[in-house]
C-alpha cells in the first residue's frame, strides 16, 4: 500500500496549503475596505475553498482506502488510531467551520476583526503536529 500512503499525504499537504492560507485570506479581507478589493478576496476565498475541499475528500479516501485494507486489522486495538481518527473529525468541523466564515464574508457579513483570524490560524496547525506525530510515532 505504499503508493496509497504517497496520495494520502499528497492530498494532505494540498488540504493544509489551504487550510493555512485561508484565515491568512480572511485577515486581509476583514481589513479591506475598497470595493474591488472586497470581490476580489471572494473570489479567491470561493477558489482555495474548493481546493481545499479536493484535498480532503481526497485525504479521506486514500485514509480509508488503507483502513479497510490492512490499518483497522493492524491497529484497532492501538490508542494511536483512535486518538487521530477524533482529531481528523476536529479538523473536518473546522473546515466546515471555514466554508461557514466563507459565506458570512460573501455576504458583506463578517463578525470578526483581523486578530480574531490570526489566532483561528493556529488551530490547524496544533492539529497537524498532533495528528502526524501519532500517525508516525504511534505513541500508544
Ligand atoms: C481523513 C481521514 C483519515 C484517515 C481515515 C486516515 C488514515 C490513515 C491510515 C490508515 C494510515 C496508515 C497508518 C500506518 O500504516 O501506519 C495513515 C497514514 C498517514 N496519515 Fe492519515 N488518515 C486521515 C487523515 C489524515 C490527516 C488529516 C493527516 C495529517 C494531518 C494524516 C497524516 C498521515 C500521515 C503523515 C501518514 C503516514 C504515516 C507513516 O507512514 O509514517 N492523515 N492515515
Amino acid at each position: 500500500m505504499p503508493w496509497i500512503k504517497a496520495w494520502h499525504v499528497i492530498f494532505m499537504v494540498t488540504w493544509f496549503a489551504g487550510l493555512f492560507y485561508l484565515p491568512r485570506l480572511f485577515v486581509y479581507h476583514a481589513a479591506c475596505t475598497d470595493a474591488p478589493g472586497l470581490e476580489r478576496f471572494k473570489v479567491m476565498e470561493r477558489k482555495l475553498f474548493i481546493i481545499m475541499t479536493i484535498g480532503a475528500v481526497g485525504t479521506a479516501i486514500f485514509g480509508i482506502w488503507m483502513l479497510a485494507g490492512y490499518a483497522w486489522t493492524a491497529y484497532h486495538a492501538n490508542g494511536w488510531l483512535h486518538a487521530k481518527l477524533a482529531l481528523v473529525v476536529a479538523l473536518i468541523a473546522y473546515h466546515i467551520y471555514c466554508w461557514k466564515l466563507v459565506l458570512d464574508f460573501r455576504r458583506d457579513q463578517n463578525r470578526h476583526g483581523h486578530v480574531f483570524y490570526r489566532w483561528v490560524n493556529e488551530f490547524p496547525a496544533l492539529l497537524l503536529v498532533a495528528i502526524v506525530l501519532l500517525v508516525v510515532v504511534k505513541p500508544f
